[in-house]
């Protein structure tokens, strides 16, 4: 395609030809769900087969390759999200697994006090609330405003009201780009660097940062990360990640009394894990293979390779500044029929439009080959129903879905 933006006939001529199986699925239909499963390129059936062909060659001898494709994720993953050290992502499963694993590392067994919002991801919200359940924790949830947003000075002020004098550990778990509404969160840095001032560490869920707008841990500071590879990179469930700071890697391996080595652990851990030897003290490999846990699923990050790809060789910059004339177009199309996006403040890479009720909304726009969906909007007063593009979608389906929504959402 050579540099410079991204134009919708050099991406028919060079990216569309990639995905000519997910394209041909049901002509005439309109996917703008491309937020919530991102499609698949061709190439990962491919790719699923070589992490198979590996073991049928090759039997116990696989190992080689399939490690050195999940060094090629982390390293993809840090490449993304601007993070200098590879090892210092993990490969999880989930998101869920990611926070877990950050919970379950601090060294004391006293309660985590956690500040968190009613806008996270139902993931988060259910293992936060688990850890409330069993006395492991008591979270701070700061509310939204009537239009479903959440603001960083209300965020960094309960901060300070509730863990001011707190001895005990601290957490801040907080989305980048909130998945309801798509609002990103303006002041970001501002909360973590309230979040250090109170001693609290602070987790980022960037499920809907990383992949759909530039992200830059390192420079970010904030302790830990998660996100996946289901949406923006195209690479299905079960290739998600946690990514640590550099400040709590130890290049000697944590010990078990140090801050922040996770329990969430295995023999993948080790130092050496396959000298097989045993220790009392079971020492951690170094920097972030401290934090891997115990023999991986491989093929999810076999799948997830093709969409990492694509998106780093076109890179971030550019999809991003695509997808905001894509939501222009949208919006504009949208404001013609007289539908209005709710939230007009930054947003990451979905239109909004509200809804009184979800999914009668969304089966209506289905039967007429929209493809959508809906979350109810924090603040509890309605639901969300949001319209996503991607590189495959073209400025005509982005017209006729707004000519749909008339019917369904005006
Ligand atoms: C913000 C956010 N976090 C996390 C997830 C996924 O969480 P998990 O990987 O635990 O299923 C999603 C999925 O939609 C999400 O939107």
């Amino acid at each position: 395609m050579g540099p410079g933006d991204l134009s919708e006939s050099g991406l028919r001529d060079h990216v569309f030809p990639l995905f000519s199986r997910v394209l041909a699925r049901q002509p005439g239909e309109i996917y703008l769900a491309n937020h919530s499963l991102g499609r698949p390129m061709d190439a990962v059936e491919d790719d699923v087969r070589e992490g198979l062909a590996h073991w049928y060659a090759e039997l116990g001898d696989a190992w080689d390759a399939w490690m050195d494709e999940v060094s090629g994720f982390r390293a993809r993953i840090a490449s993304l999200i601007g993070c200098a050290r590879p090892d210092a992502v993990v490969p999880k499963a989930s998101v869920a697994q990611g926070l877990r694993a950050v919970l379950n590392s601090h060294p004391t067994a006293e309660p985590w006090t956690i500040v968190s919002t009613r806008g996270e991801f139902d993931s988060d919200d259910a293992v936060l609330k688990s850890y409330a359940r069993r006395g492991r924790a008591s979270v701070h949830w700061v509310e939204p405003d009537a239009d479903g947003r959440f603001d960083a000075d209300a965020i960094i002020q309960t901060i300070g009201a509730v863990c001011a004098g707190v001895s005990g550990p601290k957490l801040v778990l907080v989305s980048a780009v909130f998945f309801v509404s798509g609002q990103v969160l303006e002041g970001l840095e501002r909360v973590i660097a309230a979040a250090h001032i109170h001693g609290a560490i602070v987790v980022i869920d960037a499920y809907h940062a990383a992949g759909a707008m530039p992200v830059e841990f390192d420079a970010l500071g904030a302790d830990f990360m998660v996100g996946g590879s289901y949406k923006y990179t195209r690479g299905g469930p079960g290739a998600c990640w946690l990514a640590i700071h550099e400040r709590h890697l130890r290049d000697a391996g944590p010990t078990h009394e140090e801050t922040l080595a996770t329990l969430d652990t295995g023999w993948f851990a080790l130092a050496d894990p396959f000298s097989y030897a045993r220790s009392e003290d079971a020492p951690r490999a170094a920097g972030g293979d401290a934090w891997l846990e115990a023999t991986p699923a491989i093929l999810p990050f076999y799948q997830a390779r093709s969409g990492l790809e694509l998106t780093l060789a076109i890179g971030i910059e550019r999809l991003s500044a695509y997808n905001r004339k894509q939501q222009d177009v949208l919006v504009a199309a949208l404001a013609e029929h007289g539908v209005r996006p709710i939230n007009d403040h930054p947003r990451g890479a979905y239109v909004p439009i509200g809804a009184p009720d979800g999914p009668p909304a969304v089966r209506s726009l289905a039967e007429q080959g929209v493809d959508v969906d809906a979350r109810p909007c924090p603040s509890g007063n309605r639901w969300i129903v949001r319209f996503c593009p991607d590189l495959l979608t073209t400025r005509d389906e982005l017209e006729r879905a707004a000519e749909i929504a008339r019917g369904v959402l005006a």
